[in-house]
């Protein structure tokens, strides 16, 4: 069967990646095909996981290639070379210019800790998420994967899940429930809706 070839693009601990890549391993994922892991941080163990599944993986560096435009420059080299057709951004926390989001439009996909267009966009990264939907008092937060524009966070809305919010938590609690409830099933899910949708 056909499938669309997929990077993710990581920077962190990959939790999301290894959801991805245990669902693609349970035959939950049948239209994509993850092909390659690129990560901005060369010691994030996302890229260790990618190692164990056996699939190729690359590190590109803002800092040691000079410039954004060298940045996104190795990046487009590695992806064509890779014949990459789709791109997962799960916990990249590097910023993509719009010439960069334009080349593929509706061609990455991003997940967002909270249900958009709640406690997104600029400076909403990490626990300042869980932080901010904490300090506004909501009783329901989540997590949402869009489409990437030129706009942080601002692209059209693919899938969104909810999760509750509970009296005692803490900014990491919610973090680790999110993930748990929403994410980790959320993100293998769009992907196969998205990577579905381009085979047709
Ligand atoms: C997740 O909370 C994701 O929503 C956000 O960054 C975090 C990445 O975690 N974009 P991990 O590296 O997948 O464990």
């Amino acid at each position: 069967m056909l499938k669309v070839k997929t990077a993710v693009l990581v920077s962190g601990g990959g939790t999301n990646l290894q959801a991805l890549l245990d669902e693609e391993r349970k035959g939950n994922i049948p239209s994509a095909e993850i092909s390659l892991v690129i990560s901005n941080v060369k010691d994030a163990y996302a890229l260790e996981r990618a190692a164990k599944a056996g699939i190729k993986h690359a590190v590109f560096s803002k800092k040691e290639l000079g410039s954004q435009k060298a940045f996104e420059e190795a990046i487009i080299t590695c992806l064509e070379e890779n014949g990459i057709e789709l791109i997962v951004l799960a916990g990249f926390l590097a910023i993509l210019s719009a010439d960069f989001t334009r080349r593929y439009e509706n061609r990455i996909i991003n997940i967002h800790p909270s249900l958009i267009p709640a406690f997104c966009g600029k400076g909403y990264y990490g626990l300042r998420v869980h932080e901010a939907a904490l300090e506004k008092g909501v009783k329901i937060t989540g997590a949402t994967v869009h489409f990437v524009n030129e706009i942080p966070d601002g692209g059209k809305i693919i899938l969104q899940k909810a999760v509750e919010v509970k009296e005692d938590d803490t900014p990491q609690t919610l973090q680790r429930r999110v993930m748990e409830e929403a994410e980790w099933s959320l993100l293998p899910a769009a992907l196969e809706k998205v990577a579905k949708d381009l085979l047709k």
